[in-house]
């Protein structure tokens, strides 16, 4: 499916629509320190600012949720309320946080039930730009909005809260009204294909917003992807954009993009180094399609007294894999719409005919749908691990590691980037093999699983030991 303004613009319904007034909710701290993130359902308007709103779900009554924003090295207390009709969690996307933490249902917690709430308590121990979203059913609850951004203050000043924004883009499917597509949700034909690809972008749950930025000063945007599925291609190149850090972790210098367009996979987060030019307004484009998709705009004020100061990130520490004593594992990715026909387990019984259907797992990793009872790996704390994944399937995937950052080290058929930047998520093209590497230094169960979530629910999801 692909955006396109003008099919919108040509069925949007005039007249007589008007945004309903959201139900309004808090960002409350209790009594005992918590922030309470409430899970429920609200309402929202995403195609346009007065186009029918949609049923969503969100936390606090946004889609993006609230913005938490600490130091490195703080206490993050959250306390989830779930006012929803199904169980859920929050996942804190990219943290390398305690395992019981960690937000997975049915791995390291049970799913909070509707009525009952769960408290969140964690140190964050790297700066960067990271996000939070449900992890029960997260191909039903993440597409429905229950999703926010948590950012990470270094301790030194970095860049001020003025020149220091966050574009967090959704890929939404909308209806001929513009309202969300629920029927389609789960449904098996994006399960075996591409994931739940939307046909509408918004920017802080925003259609199209603009901002605007002084000229000749330095912005640092953070770029979230939070799509189901939607591989985003952007070009900061366009506007002279530099990287200064992908999945959180900054790069020792600001590097140029020596390829476009730069691929932003769901989860994956960009920092872009921005300076923009007197005259010269920044259109934010979406370039995978056939024709840019223009998500979000910047106008550029010229202002007599700006100065350019451009502070410098200073790298989390991480520990360095040491690639001498490395142990190996391999992941073979198979399945999927026209991808070979290979044997499949799934709860320990071989899928035939219509168990596909039945199950709806679709996708393997190593021959085995969905969770195993046994782990991929179990390794010792300390011991670095190799992961080499080879995607015999026919689609893109974004692989994501939790509770781990790690270093891509080879991939088959690209340059990587210069200096192996750390990630916690990486994309793997059709018939590609990728090679990661990273310290198993936080022990507990941690999930690896494709971020397009409609292929983790569909069987892309495994999990390791770390003892
Ligand atoms: Cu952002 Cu297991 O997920
Ligand atoms: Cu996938």
């Amino acid at each position: 499916m692909t955006i396109n303004r003008r099919q919108f613009l040509k069925t949007s319904a005039g007249g007589a629509a008007f945004a309903a007034l959201p139900i309004s909710f808090h960002a409350a701290f209790a009594a005992d320190g918590f922030l309470e993130i409430t899970a429920a359902p609200s309402q929202q308007s995403l195609y346009s600012d007065t186009a029918p709103a949609s049923d969503l779900w969100t936390y606090n009554g946004t889609a993006p949720g609230p913005e938490i924003r600490v130091k490195r090295g703080d206490r993050v207390k959250v306390r989830l309320i779930n006012r929803l009709d199904e169980p859920t969690s929050i996942h804190w996307h990219g943290i390398r946080i305690a395992n019981a933490m960690d937000g997975v249902a049915r791995l390291t917690q049970d799913a909070v039930e509707p009525g009952g709430s769960f408290d969140y308590d964690f140190i964050v121990p790297d700066a960067g730009t990271y996000w939070y979203h449900a992890h029960n059913r997260s191909w039903n609850q993440v597409a429905r909005g229950l999703y926010g951004v948590l950012i990470v203050e270094a301790d030194t000043a970095e860049f001020d809260a003025e020149h220091d924004r966050t574009l967090v883009i959704d890929d939404w499917r909308l209806d001929q009204q513009g309202k969300l597509d629920t029927a389609s949700l789960g449904s098996l034909m994006d399960w075996t294909h591409g994931g739940r690809i939307g046909n509408w972008l918004t920017v802080n749950g925003k259609s199209l917003p603009r901002y605007s930025l002084n000229a000749n000063e330095a912005y640092r945007l953070r770029l979230i992807n939070a799509s189901n599925a939607r591989v985003l291609g952007l070009d900061p190149t366009q506007f002279g954009g530099k990287i200064l850090a992908y999945d959180g972790q900054s790069l020792p210098q600001p590097a140029e993009l020596t390829y476009q367009p730069l691929l932003l996979g769901p989860a994956q987060r960009v920092d872009l180094l921005v300076v923009p030019k007197a005259g010269e307004p920044i259109e934010l484009n979406e370039v995978s399609g056939n024709q840019p998709f223009a998500f979000a705009n910047f106008d550029v004020a010229e202002k007599p007294d700006s100065k350019l100061v451009t502070p410098a990130l200073i790298p989390n520490r991480l520990p360095e894999p040491d690639l001498a004593k490395a142990r190996s594992f391999r992941l073979d990715m198979t399945g999927g719409a026209m991808g070979q026909m290979v044997d499949m387990v799934y709860n320990g019984k071989k899928l035939e005919g219509n168990d596909f259907r039945d199950t709806a797992q679709v996708w393997a990793f190593n021959g085995i749908a969905n969770l195993a009872t046994e782990p991929f790996f179990s390794v010792e704390r300390e011991e670095t691990v190799v992961v080499e994944t080879i995607n015999r399937t026919s689609f893109i995937h974004a692989m994501h590691v939790h509770g781990h950052h790690f270093r891509i080290l080879e991939r088959s058929g690209s340059d990587i980037d210069e200096g192996q930047p750390w990630r916690d998520t990486f994309l793997i093209g059709p018939e590609q093999t990728t090679k990661i590497a990273f310290v198993a230094d936080n022990p507990g169960k941690w999930l690896l699983h494709c971020h397009m979530l409609e292929h983790a629910a569909a069987g892309m999801i495994t999990w390791f030991e770390v003892g």
